[in-house]
């Protein structure tokens, strides 16, 4: 009988600690085996084996793929390596540069913890990594997945890294019923009796990649997967199903009306966000506030930057955030030079359309540039 773990279930898994601090050697093996032939060249890698990659490479790269896939990441990973090929470069570089370079990956708060990161230990620590979960805890933006995954491979360090793929594998093999979220510390747990003491980053990684390339959340191949003799899942016919997930709330839409003004000369008026809160600090295209009740036109009107001879440009620009979805739409007007001349007030600054690329412009807001472009004669 395969093991079957489940806090819901009486199970071997479950049947109380001394089941889950066993370590079962053959599995890591066998999967690190499979590693050494598998393993997917990827630019922030060493290759199996190999020396210990550079930590500033590792740490980067693993606050770079939260959230976002291994395909999107590598030209991002790229471009910031070439620019501030150290972390006292990246340290020394101007925050708005970062949020620029970083605009597309999403979640900005990750880029200013980045930044503030990279001071840290260029300033404080010498330019060196700390080489402990405790201690790469204690640093902005790395929590326990991060300082896992570092300590793990870029120092070689037994650490227990556990991220989505990782998740899915252990909830499969093991046979774990639960639903996520609550099954999170089982997995953890579990996912720790497989971990071995030596090269446990390359074990981190070939779990990663198993989940990415083999035990894929539709269609597991089991018959190619190195961990199939004892898989529960497997045994039992419930791969595909596993891991169960606690259903989600529907996420809430907000509506805004964004106002697309440009000056003589063709500029367009663009102001910075607020530095707390959701796209802190990045650049936006103003907008009414963020709300769940539609804008009708005089509201909308008493919120635009100024007064002018507004027209609403056809459709709609969507954008999915982590917890609601996002409505806009778009207002065009020309500022004439008297009230651009007059408008100190604005609150904003004007950007020429070319300048654009420069600039710290999260994705939603390139899609309503995008927009306004395609609606207005600036686009042509
Ligand atoms: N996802 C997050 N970190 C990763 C890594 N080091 N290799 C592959 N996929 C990953
Ligand atoms: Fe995933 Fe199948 Fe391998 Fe089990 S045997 S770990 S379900 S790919």
């Amino acid at each position: 009988m395969a093991p079957v773990a489940s806090s819901r279930t009486r199970s071997p898994a479950s049947e109380g600690s001394q089941q889950t601090r066993r370590r079962d050697p053959r599995a890591a093996a066998r999967l690190l085996d499979w590693y050494d032939r598998h393993a997917r060249r990827l630019p922030w890698r060493s290759p199996p084996g190999d020396a210990l990659p550079d930590p500033y490479r590792v740490w980067l790269s693993e606050i770079m793929l939260q959230q976002t896939t291994v395909a999107t990441v590598g030209p991002y990973f790229a471009a910031f390596l070439a620019r501030w090929p150290t972390v006292g470069d990246l340290a020394a570089a101007p925050l708005d540069d970062v949020l620029t370079a970083w605009a597309g990956l999403g979640y900005y708060a990750r880029a200013r913890n980045l930044h503030r990161c990279a001071q840290v230990v260029a300033t404080e620590l010498g330019g060196v990594f700390p080489d402990c979960e405790a201690e790469l805890l204690k640093l902005p933006g790395i929590g326990r997945y991060t300082a896992a995954a570092v300590a793990a491979i870029a120092f070689g360090r037994r650490a227990v890294v556990v991220d989505g793929n990782v998740e899915r594998v252990v909830a499969r093999y093991f046979r774990v019923e639960t639903p996520l979220p609550g099954a999170k510390p089982d997995l953890h747990r579990l996912a720790d009796t497989l971990t071995p003491d030596d090269r446990a980053g390359d074990f981190a990684q070939a779990m990663m990649d198993l989940g990415a390339t083999v035990c894929l959340p539709r269609g597991p191949k089991c018959l190619l997967c190195p961990l199939e003799a004892d898989c529960a899942a497997k045994a039992a016919g419930v791969a595909q199903e596993l891991p169960r997930r606690q259903p989600k709330a529907a996420k809430p839409t907000r509506r805004a009306v964004a106002f697309w003004l440009q000056g003589p000369g063709g500029a367009l008026l663009l102001r910075r966000r607020p530095e707390k809160g959701l796209l802190g600090g990045m650049m936006e295209v103003p907008s009414t506030d963020w709300r769940a009740a539609p804008w009708d036109d005089s509201e909308a009107e008493r919120a635009a930057p100024l007064a002018a001879s507004w027209r609403e440009l056809p459709g709609v620009v969507r954008h999915t955030f982590t917890h609601f979805h996002f409505e806009v739409t778009v207002w065009a007007a020309q500022a004439d030079k008297r009230q651009a001349d007059t408008s100190k007030d604005l609150d904003g600054r004007w950007v020429a359309l070319d300048g654009l690329a420069d600039e710290a412009l999260p994705t939603v807001m390139r899609k309503i540039i995008e927009h306004g472009l395609i609606h207005t004669a600036a686009g042509s």
